[in-house]
């Protein structure tokens, strides 16, 4: 099939090579002539673990292209819109400048009978406000919300857990529909539930997700809140209320938090939106869960404070990690790279590694003090804080080892990945995030 893909960052760029890898036949679209340039050359304008392979394969074959040029969406029967939907700059609701553009600027290379499948995050209505600007076009829109996680993107493009396809009611919708199954044949053939509704939920079953997810880890982190008064441990809490299959243990990992290029926006998109549709109660806690979720940042930087002796003044401080989560070069919204900035804020000395993120970082933080090597970063420090748990640090790193770079014993676990007790036992004052 002849797909068309509008915008290539971290989603669109992914979905573009994955559509090309199952068969298809596709062109990527972005204004972003440099990232355009890149993907052109085979080159991955960012690190997302498969998609360097997939890129090269696709290009290869011929199957894959990338342009600036819109009008290259003309002759593809399926086009996914891909852009991003940040926060506004001034209030908390979706900016949606990206997404009206991609509708304006595809409509006139769309001709009657294609499918436009929209993948963005938008606030629940946004749907059937484009629907009727390409309705005299006589192409379907179609809400196909994108569930992917970074650093799996690609595994979750190609075999994702589920399938939703908002459509309009009638035969072009259940039309439309049948082509969006005929693009996803392989996760298809494989029985991947395959959720066939209307706009609305369409939209609401992405922010709903996210809402979700959010909401457990800030759970888990007010329960880590309340274990830092109790002296009772959130790690051990949570294994012991994973069991029950009801609750489960994944997303119950404590620590500085969630950040990121969607849950934070979304959640707070999705409570503006609320807001406006006169529901705003319905999802105020999400407000509550967006300030647990901040005050851990902070909470890590106290904790480094206290465990400086109440001053981390000219203190030189190692801060392992610096993207939003390991698997990601992406620093929109880190935690990790927040919690350095409140230390450098502080008046601290601090050097900051990560294997893959560091360029985004000098780039949002120019002023900061950036070494690859993790070895070079930890010697001499004062202390040091895991604040994302790459393997490099929470595995591979033995506090023996550490121990033999440092200058200071402090270890400060933002995401408890460490295991207290060998560090303990290796001669590190040791503090996790709600552990005793
Ligand atoms: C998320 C959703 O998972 C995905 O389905 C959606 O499509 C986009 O948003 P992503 O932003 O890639 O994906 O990251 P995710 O794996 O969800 O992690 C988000 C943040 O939560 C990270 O900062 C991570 O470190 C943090 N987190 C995750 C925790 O603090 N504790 C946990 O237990 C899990």
């Amino acid at each position: 099939m002849r797909i068309s893909v509008i915008g290539c960052g971290y989603l669109g760029a992914v979905h573009a090579a994955a559509m090309a890898s199952i068969g298809h036949e596709v062109v990527g679209v972005d204004v972003d002539v440099k990232k355009i340039d890149m993907l052109s050359r085979g080159e991955a304008p960012f690190f997302e673990p498969g998609l360097q392979e997939i890129l090269t394969e696709g290009i290869a074959s011929g199957r894959l292209s990338f342009t600036s040029d819109l009008a290259a969406a003309s002759g593809a029967q399926v086009h996914f819109i891909g852009v991003g939907t940040p926060q506004q700059k001034e209030g908390s609701a979706a900016d949606l400048t990206y997404v009206d553009a991609a509708i304006d600027g595809l409509r006139p290379f769309l001709r009657a009978g294609d499918v436009v499948a929209g993948k963005s995050t938008v606030p629940v209505g946004t749907a059937a406000r484009l629907a009727e600007r390409i309705a005299p076009t006589g192409a379907t829109l179609v809400w196909n919300p994108e569930f992917l996680r970074e650093g799996w993107a690609v595994q979750d493009t190609v075999d994702p857990d589920r399938l939703v396809a908002g459509i309009p009611a009638g035969a072009a919708g259940e039309r439309a529909a049948s082509i969006l199954r005929a693009v996803y044949h392989p996760a298809v053939a494989k029985d991947t539930p395959f959720i066939v509704t209307d706009y609305a939920t369409a939209e609401l079953v992405k922010v709903a997700a996210n809402a979700f997810l959010a909401t457990k880890i800030s759970f888990i982190n007010a329960m880590a809140e309340i274990a830092e008064v109790t002296g009772a441990d959130v790690t051990q809490l949570a294994d012991a209320i994973g069991h029950d299959v009801r609750i489960g243990r994944r997303f119950l990992g404590a620590g500085i938090g969630f950040g990121g290029g969607c849950l934070p926006k979304d959640i707070r998109a999705f409570a503006a939106r609320a807001e406006e549709l006169g529901r705003g109660e319905s999802v105020s806690f999400l407000r509550e869960v967006d300030a647990i979720n901040l005050r851990r940042r902070e909470r890590a930087v106290q904790l480094t404070v206290d465990a400086l002796g109440g001053s981390v003044f000219t203190k030189r401080i190692t801060v392992l990690g610096a993207a939003f989560k390991p698997h990601s070069d992406d620093v929109r919204d880190s935690p990790a790279l927040d919690v350095a900035v409140r230390l450098h804020g502080l008046g601290a000395s601090v050097t900051i590694t990560d294997p893959a993120a560091i360029p985004n970082a000098r780039r949002l933080h120019p002023h900061l003090n950036y070494v690859t090597d993790r070895d070079d970063a930890l010697r001499d420090a004062d202390a040091v804080l895991l604040v994302t748990e790459w393997d490099e640090y929470r595995r591979e790193l033995s506090p023996e080892h550490a121990a033999t770079l440092t200058t200071g014993r402090v270890a400060i676990d933002g995401r408890n990945g460490w295991d207290a007790a060998a560090w303990r036992a290796a001669g590190w004052a040791y503090y996790g995030m709600g552990r005793p």
